[in-house]
Order: structure tokens, then sequence, then C-alpha cells
């Protein structure tokens, strides 16, 4: 895909095929996070890769879905829950204070990479961190910021013009749809 089509496909998803994503794509994805922008290139940030389907299945129930959404629509149904997991950590005896800044460019990194590869992920701030630590001995020098879900695809997602509101909606086939404010709304001033 051109990169401009890998842009403007990205779309958050919920839902996903049962099909595992192999273990070289999500080293992959980790790959191009590893060499996004840093601030003073300092790098703090590691990663936790999740397949093991015992693990997820105690990790589902850490990560909260869609909150913008009726909470019958909100979490995947049983069979379309993500087949993988980055967990994106800090390691503070390195971290930075432009650090988080870091973690947008290197999940943002992720999230295109997958789109490119066809892969759907979630980017997910709403997690419990003390239950993520202690399923996944996460040590307490680590921060961990968020969970990216992973899997392939199994809804649709598009982007519509913004009316009135920010609240993504599920229309009743199921597929979502994502306002976004228009071009020339954020263009404050040209000089
Ligand atoms: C920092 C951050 C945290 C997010 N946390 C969650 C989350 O916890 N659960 C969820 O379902 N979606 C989460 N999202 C996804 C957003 O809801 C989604 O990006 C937004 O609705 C826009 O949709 P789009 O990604 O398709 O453009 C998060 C996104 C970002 C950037």
């Amino acid at each position: 895909m051109e990169l401009e089509e890998i842009i403007y496909k990205r779309r958050t998803i919920r839902r996903f095929k049962k099909d595992p994503i192999s273990l070289d794509l999500l080293k992959k994805l980790i790959d191009y996070a590893r060499i996004a922008p840093m601030a003073r290139n300092i790098q703090a940030l590691e990663f936790i890769i999740v397949q093991n389907a015992e693990i997820r299945k105690k990790l589902f129930p850490l990560v909260r879905w869609a909150s913008s959404l009726p909470e019958e629509q909100r979490t995947p149904e049983k069979g379309r829950e993500p087949t993988s997991y980055i967990i994106v950590l800090i390691n503070k005896k390195i971290k930075n204070t432009y650090v988080y800044f870091d973690v947008g460019a290197a999940v943002e990194n992720i999230l295109l990479g997958a789109t490119n590869f066809g892969i759907g992920c979630c980017w997910m701030g709403a997690i419990d961190r003390d239950g993520i630590r202690e399923l996944l001995k996460i040590p307490k020098n680590y921060e961990i910021t968020h969970v990216v879900s992973l899997g392939y695809p199994d809804e649709e997602s598009t982007m519509e013009s913004y009316e009135d509101s920010f609240n993504y909606w599920k229309d009743n086939k199921g597929n979502m749809h994502v306002p976004k404010r228009d071009l020339d709304d954020i263009i404050l001033k040209i000089y």
C-alpha cells in the first residue's frame, strides 16, 4: 500500500477474525516502534508480546472497549476477540521528560505498519494496569502505558465528516463510523 492510503485507511478495529498473526509480523511492528522519533533519542520504550491463548483469556477482561458506544456494542463478542496484544512499557530507569510523546510516535508506527499488513488494531488506554502487571509479572521499574490489541479485522470502520459530536457510532450492519473534523476547520491561519 502507498503511505497515503495507509494513513487514510487506518481505523481502530475492535472485532477480529480467529486467524493468528505470526510472531514475525508482531516483531516487525515492534521494530517500527523501535525506530520512531524519540525526544533526545532516549529510548525508554519496551514491549511485551502476548499470543498465548490462556494469557489472552486473562488479559481480555483487563482492557475496556469503545466507551462512546452503548454498553451492549462495546466489547468484542466471543470468538471475535484480539488474537494478539502488544503491551507498551516505559523502562523508568531510562525514562525522560518527553517520553509520552515518544509513546505516541511509537504506537502510531505500530498502527500504520499493521494497517499495511492488513492487521486491525485498537490502541487502548482504558486498561487495568495493576491487573496487567500482576498477570504478566511486570517489574515495578516499568510503567505500563497502553495495550495495543491486534488481529485480522472482522469489522468495517469508515471516517465521516464531523457534524456536532465526536462520538463514533455503529450502524445496524455493525459498521463503525468515525467523525473527523474537516481540514478547513483545523487550519487556524495561513500566513
Ligand atoms: C491514547 C489513546 C487511548 C485509547 N484508548 C482506547 C481504549 O481504551 N479503548 C478503546 O476501545 N479505544 C481506545 N482508543 C481508540 C480511540 O477510541 C480511537 O482512536 C478514536 O475513536 C478514533 O478512531 P480511529 O482510530 O478509527 O480514527 C484510544 C486511542 C488513543 C489514541
